[in-house]
């Protein structure tokens, strides 16, 4: 029926009525044929909210404001809840707004693999680990595409960094691809059947990703039978023939020159001299038409299509919710954290006046009162409101208690970047903004006016610390370092925040840390502090989150979605020099990213894989791990029974996430020392019990062989392991397959 209908529109489109739906005509809508009854596809960043308008054919914001919108966790933060529900929901609520804004493309989930802590985008990403990118990126996508809005699953693929990202080679081995880098975007078409998806800016082993047939027509289409519309990431596309040869449907960019954008007027002379069949622009025509037809923008339902709607409150519950559960707790030692009602009670009163002194919280650091949403690159949003960590600190505890801020870090200031977008120029070619260049006199001058404004604020952060009953250190990164188009140089805290840290724990060892950051840093100081909690960019509740968790509301239970090396030296790419370089990356450590690699290596990490504590404890029981009786021969089909007992053994309730590995010790090749292959989120009260159940498929033992092309199991015996952690197991048991 709906195929039907596609070929008779298709009948009625002149070549360049089909050129003009396969282009942008502005920045974020392709060409609309109204006298046909086609309508144009409006698409808009993107993951965290969507985006602000933008005239169409400029990059100063239209500058109005009715585009404020809900800002939503970062994908990092999504994945730090190990949560599929808060995914889902996520989801919905990107997609709602996205429709509300009158939206057909939220061009989000992105769900590249974090290869390297610097990447510029982690922040936007979800793990290094493909398995959580999967069970997450599924429901957000089927969440997003209720609202009759295309999720655009990016950027495809193996895009993992930013420095030179529109023309750096990414040379990656088979098995690495089948088992890292590509089984995200395969759960994201098959399982949760995005409607589009984004070709990377990069070259994937020597082609471009935009015109590179092994990706786009023979995995994509041919083995993953996508039906959906591939659009390319803005201005990823070099050529016209190459391009419109390959499954690429959409072409969109970032320059006003609509007209000679490669699948514009170049393409139809190119279908005119016979370098690019009618059937190949058809085959694209075909695609766009069947995505409009699943949004309901034409066709017999189109008066069905969901309106959707942005900033209602049900949206900031949500964004709250998942909030709460993206906050790892990394440290705690002897329970400095909560901050107890006990611990903020007022002085004994005054014997005359009965007058009673606050208590004192130095809360300090930037980060503290930073509003993070407009910033990162096409990830930046206009946000309806931001609780920094300060305001939800002021909110939830009143007037009651005496919370003084100090900045205790100096951010130079950086250039007016409201005018004009960064987007403008970002197809120049990028590489290394922070190069060891020689320092000028002036520039010589400026260091010490900023090195002079850092002792200042240290020493009066230091100071207030002195007069405090608590103090609340809130630092990390922002938007300079965790962004769009460049990568970091350095894996060290900015801002000499590290001396900063070091002088407030020398004065008040109970000192809470807390990283606000969207990728990984080194904590120098992590030994001799006693409390660190980690909080990805997680939307507009953030500091209302946050303070829950600090003051003890909120039981944190988020785990980490990626390994926290003690140094950037420990990683794999800084010992095979395989990253953030310009022209080619070879992925020499093949599957051997993130914990795959640490444990190999036996190399200690500051936090591992999946840790996260809680303000309760869990007790890990009767481990069964039986063969599934029903077993098929398909590597989809359930093969293992993974069963167990949780109890929270703590005084408060909380959540526990169980994470389950498997390991393949004895194989024809080499095999990681142990992966995640399932993970279950479990509510407890305290002294509760609960069974926790999971369902290893077949494919949860195989592995990619590069002689057959294919997954296989290979038989013998594995080992099935539960716990807290990749570095914290508590139950493990072997099967035989
Ligand atoms: C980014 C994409 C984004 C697009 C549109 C590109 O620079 O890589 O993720 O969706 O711009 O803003």
């Amino acid at each position: 029926m709906q195929e039907q209908l596609i070929e008779q529109i298709l009948e009625t489109l002149t070549l360049e009525e089909k050129s003009a739906m396969l282009h942008g005509v502005t920045f974020f809508r392709s060409g609309a044929v109204e006298e046909k009854g086609i309508p144009a596809v409006e698409t808009s960043d993107g993951p965290m909210g969507v985006r602000n308008e933008f005239p169409g054919d400029s990059w100063i914001p239209v500058g109005i404001s009715d585009d404020y919108v809900s800002y939503l966790p970062s994908n990092s933060a999504v994945a730090a809840t190990w949560n599929r529900e808060r995914a889902y929901a996520g989801g919905q609520v990107l997609g709602e707004e996205a429709r509300g804004r009158g939206k057909d493309v939220i061009l989000a989930p992105g769900i590249n693999i974090k290869r390297d802590p610097l990447c510029g985008r982690n922040f936007e990403y979800m793990s290094e680990d493909p398995y959580l990118v999967e069970e997450l990126a599924v429901p957000m996508i089927q969440g997003i595409q209720e609202s009759d809005v295309a999720a655009c699953v990016k950027h495809f693929a193996a895009n993992s960094q930013e420095t030179d990202r529109i023309w750096v080679d990414t040379i990656v081995d088979e098995r690495t691809l089948r088992e890292i880098y590509l089984p995200g975007f395969k759960a994201a078409v098959q399982r949760g059947k995005s409607y589009s998806l984004m070709n990377a800016y990069n070259k994937l082993n020597g082609e471009h990703c935009s015109e590179n047939k092994a990706l786009l027509n023979r995995i994509l289409r041919e083995e993953w039978g996508y039906d959906g519309a591939v659009i390319s990431d803005w201005g990823s596309v070099h050529t016209t023939r190459q391009a419109a040869e390959s499954a690429l449907d959409m072409e969109m960019s970032v320059t006003t020159n609509f007209d000679e954008y490669y699948f514009a007027r170049p393409l139809i002379e190119a279908v005119e001299k016979g370098e690019v069949s009618m059937e190949a622009v058809d085959e694209k025509v075909r695609n766009i038409l069947r995505l409009m037809l699943r949004l309901k923008m034409i066709g017999p339902e189109s008066g069905e299509r969901k309106q959707g709607a942005y900033n209602i409150p049900e949206h900031r519950e949500s964004i709250r919710a998942t909030a709460r559960e993206a906050i790892v707790l990394l440290k705690n030692e002897d329970g400095l954290l909560p901050i107890t009602p006990e611990r903020l009670e007022k002085g004994a009163p005054h014997p005359l006046t009965g007058y009673r002194k606050k208590k004192r919280i130095a809360v300090i650091g930037r980060n503290a009162e930073h509003m993070h949403s407009g910033g990162g690159g096409s990830a930046e949003i206009k946000a309806l409101y931001e609780i920094s960590p300060l305001m939800g600190l002021k909110i939830q505890l009143g007037g009651n208690v005496d919370i003084q801020y100090a900045p205790g870090y100096y951010i130079p200031g950086k250039k007016d970047v409201n005018e004009v977008n960064w987007q403008e120029t970002s197809l120049e070619r990028q590489v290394n903004r922070r190069k060891d260049q020689e320092e000028t006199a002036e520039e010589a001058k400026q260091r010490q006016e900023i090195e002079n404004q850092r002792k200042a604020l240290r020493e009066e952060a230091v100071a207030l610390a002195r007069t405090a009953d608590e103090v609340i250190f809130v630092g990390g990164l922002n938007h300079d370092y965790d962004v769009e188009g460049w990568d970091r140089d350095s894996m060290k805290l900015p801002y000499a925040q590290d001396q900063l840290i070091e002088e407030l724990l020398a004065v008040k060892p109970d000192t809470i840390i807390v990283m606000v950051a969207g990728s990984p840093v080194e904590m120098p100081w992590r030994e001799k502090a006693r409390a660190i909690v980690w909080n990805y960019y997680a939307g507009m509740e953030t500091g209302n989150a946050l303070a829950e968790v600090l003051l003890g509301r909120v039981c944190p239970s988020g785990k980490l979605p990626e390994t926290f090396p003690a140094l950037y030296d420990d990683t794999v790419t800084a010992k095979n020099g395989e990253f953030g370089k310009p022209e080619k990356v070879i992925f020499k450590e093949g599957i051997f990213v993130g914990y795959r690699y640490y444990e190999k290596e036996r190399i200690r990490p500051a936090f591992a894989f999946g840790h996260g504590l809680s303000y309760t404890s869990f007790a890990y029981d009767h481990l069964q791990v039986e063969m599934d009786p029903e077993r098929g021969k398909e590597l989809e089909d359930a093969a293992v029974r993974v069963s167990l007992e949780v109890t929270n053994t703590g005084a408060v309730a909380g959540a526990e996430i169980v994470q389950c590995y498997v390991a393949d010790p004895v194989c024809c090749v080499e095999r990681p020392v142990k992966e995640l292959k399932g993970f279950a989120k479990v509510f407890l009260e305290p002294g509760e019990t609960k069974q926790v159940s999971m369902v290893l498929p077949r494919r949860a033992f195989a592995f990619y062989d590069v002689e057959r092309h294919e997954f296989v199991v290979e038989p013998g015996e594995f080992t099935v392991l539960v716990g807290s952690a990749s570095d914290r197991i508590w139950q493990q048991e072997t099967v035989e397959l």
